[in-house]
């Protein structure tokens, strides 16, 4: 059988479910070339001088590496020109970027973790880029880029569309529009992203779980009852040995759960307390949570649904709980106890 390029797929998917319209078929696959760009880049890595720092901070306080902003630049780049968007958001920017006014305007917003595992690019262990899709509220003030920021204020059961792309031995595109999950990957010489996976479930259940073990002593005490039970394995009260993985490159350990299933979280800890949590909502939690769901897992705080959230501010912060349902479901009822 041919093959299926992301062309095809969305086109198809369109043909049949109406579910992609022209624009929105067009905005992905623009972000999915911004995607083989960044590939590109990271493969070259000291050959291409993009590792190290970039000698700045971002909006969060954090110390950009010259990957975190050449995978903005390229991102913004690529999707600024098309008119099939309205504003971008990005972890990385302080505001949100208007469509410069010589570039018509489309009806989507856009918003990307550009480089995902930013400790992991010097180090040459796997990276992402994560993204999300919003239509623009109609007549949404978009005169300055601060009034712009309340445009993006949408829960993520209002993402028309999400995915990552995962930079490792192969670089994958893990895509939903709200109809199940697909994985393309990369033919570096075709240039092209190939249909490999459709309908990706993640197993209700799992022994594996991921989590960073050097907070334990700053979680909040439903967090600790359940490591401590998954630690204490057969014998104790969840009756069975878990493996755990932790590889801080979240769109590796969600590409993990997606492949065989397991528990991933960034609970609320003392240390991140003031911040709301450690992942952001609008790059992070809410496109990982669509993704999630739409191949039947489940994502929450520990308290809600993620994709209930309705966010106060563009760089919010929550704690994110997600993976395979059973466990998911487990460790929220912890949290209700
Ligand atoms: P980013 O590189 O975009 O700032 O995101 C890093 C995130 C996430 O990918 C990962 O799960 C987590 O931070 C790792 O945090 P720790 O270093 O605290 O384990
Ligand atoms: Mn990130
Ligand atoms: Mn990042």
């Amino acid at each position: 059988m041919a093959q299926r390029t992301l062309a095809r797929y969305l086109t198809e998917e369109q043909r049949t479910k109406g579910l992609i319209p022209a624009d929105l078929k067009f905005l992905i696959e623009v972000v999915a070339r911004a995607c083989q760009a960044i590939s590109v880049a990271i493969g070259k890595g000291s050959l291409g001088g993009v590792l190290g720092e970039a000698g700045s901070d971002n909006v969060q306080g954090e110390a950009q590496k010259k990957l975190d902003v050449l995978s903005n630049e390229i991102l913004l780049e690529a999707n600024e020109w098309g008119g099939h968007l309205a504003a971008m958001a990005s972890e990385e920017m302080d505001l949100p970027h208007l469509v410069p006014h010589r570039f018509p305007k489309g009806e989507y917003l856009l918003t990307f973790d550009p480089l995902d595992g930013s400790s992991n690019i010097d180090v040459n262990v796997s990276i992402g880029t994560i993204f999300s899709v919003l239509k623009c509220p109609e007549g949404a003030d978009l005169s300055s880029p601060e009034a712009a920021e309340q445009a993006f204020l949408q829960p993520g059961s209002a993402q028309v569309a999400a995915g990552y792309a995962v930079y490792g031995p192969n670089t994958l595109l893990v895509l939903t529009v709200g109809d199940g999950v697909v994985v393309f990957t990369l033919d570096r010489e075709q240039g092209q992203f190939i249909l490999t996976q459709e309908n990706v479930r993640i197993p209700a259940e799992t022994k594996e779980f991921a989590i960073n073990m050097s907070n334990q002593r700053f979680w909040e005490a439903p967090v600790k009852r359940y490591v401590d039970e998954m630690v204490a394995g057969k014998t104790g009260p969840l009756g069975k040995d878990y493996n755990m993985r932790w590889i801080a490159s979240m769109v590796a350990d969600v590409h993990r759960i997606m492949s065989r299933g397991g528990i991933f979280m960034y609970p609320m800890d003392e240390k991140v307390r003031d911040k709301g949590g450690k992942l952001r909502l609008m790059y992070e939690a809410n496109p990982m949570a669509f993704l999630v769901e739409q191949a039947g897992g489940a994502a929450t705080t520990g308290r809600e649904r993620i994709l209930d959230i309705q966010p106060a501010k563009l760089h919010q912060r929550v704690p994110v709980i997600l993976g395979s349902k059973v466990e998911v479901e487990r460790v929220t009822g912890y949290h209700a106890d």
